[in-house]
């Protein structure tokens, strides 16, 4: 009998890259999205269920525990996330309040949605996408890198409570070449707007650039990242982080030596702060 795992997100990005990954890895998948007409073109199969799911209503997300009762679920895949930027003196309390609601609330509800079910697994698993802006803070991106520091403390608490039971498994990218950068700009609302004739105003289109520039030239494909997770996903003894991407890997031990004051310069300085 096939082990099998359910995928927040698989509209776009990281989340789609599995779907197909963790078939040919000899999975089930069961793929989910708000808007389940984008994977009606995955191929059909005995290995494939689709749900619809948002994963900031509750009611959505028992629905898809029930439906899920009897497949024996082996990993959970929190992967559904956005991004929300801008100046934190110029943001609004429901932008932070909507990130929290999708990328710490909703993954927080689906794990206890679905931890009864994972426990009855032997060697069950659930790994949680941060970032590596789960580990340090650049400007402009306040909502999503407290989202994701929430993230990494979430995941790190709950593996000391039941770790002994079902895995948990930290998943820290660095810049992935997604439909995130996209969607960040749609978050934005109408913060250009509000931005104008304050000093933000050409910080916020160089900002813009700078996120362009490195997801052109750094960042690393969708199915590389999936390829690195699903590593994790069927490792005999799943790791407790999984840090994907030079960026991921050298950002942090370069903040790690330098002293702070020299830190925060470059950053100003890159995100034409100064
Ligand atoms: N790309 C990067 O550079 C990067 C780096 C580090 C971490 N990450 C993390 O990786 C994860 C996947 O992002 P991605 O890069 O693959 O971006 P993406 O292509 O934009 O995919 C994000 C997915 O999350 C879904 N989603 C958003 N809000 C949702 C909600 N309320 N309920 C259910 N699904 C929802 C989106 O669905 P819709 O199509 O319906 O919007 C989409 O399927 C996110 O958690 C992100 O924070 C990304």
């Amino acid at each position: 009998m096939r082990n099998w795992v359910l995928i927040t997100g698989c509209s776009t990005g990281i989340g789609r890259a599995l779907v197909p990954l963790c078939r040919e890895a000899g999975w089930g998948v069961v793929a989910t999205a708000r808007r389940p007409e984008t994977l009606s073109d995955l191929p059909a199969g005995e290995d494939l269920r689709i749900l619809s799911l948002d994963v900031t209503d509750p009611v959505n997300i028992a629905a898809a525990a029930t439906a899920c009762e009897g497949l024996p679920l082996k990993a959970l895949i929190n992967n559904a996330g956005y991004g929300q930027v801008g100046p934190l003196e110029l943001l609004r309390a429901e932008e932070l309040r909507a990130q929290f609601e999708t990328n710490v609330i909703g993954l927080h509800q689906m794990t206890n949605a679905f931890l009864p079910l994972l426990r009855r697994e032997p060697g069950a698993r659930i790994l949680q996408v941060a970032s590596m802006l789960g580990r340090l803070s650049i400007p402009l991106a306040g909502p999503y890198n407290a989202s994701k520091h929430a993230v990494v403390a979430l995941a790190e608490t709950l593996r000391l409570e039941v770790g002994e039971e079902v895995a948990v498994v930290l998943v820290e990218p660095g810049a992935i070449q997604t439909a995130f950068r996209e969607t960040l700009t749609k978050a934005w609302g109408d913060l250009p707007e509000r931005a104008r004739g304050t000093r933000y105003e050409t910080i916020l289109a160089r900002y813009l650039a700078v996120r362009r520039h490195q997801g052109e030239r750094f960042a690393m494909d969708a199915e590389r990242c999936a390829r690195k997770i699903l590593k994790a996903l069927v490792a005999k003894r799943p790791p407790r982080r999984v840090t994907i991407g030079r960026d991921a890997f050298w950002v942090g031990k370069v903040k790690a030596l330098l002293p702070a004051a020299w830190w925060e310069r470059i950053l100003r300085r890159a995100y034409g702060l100064r």
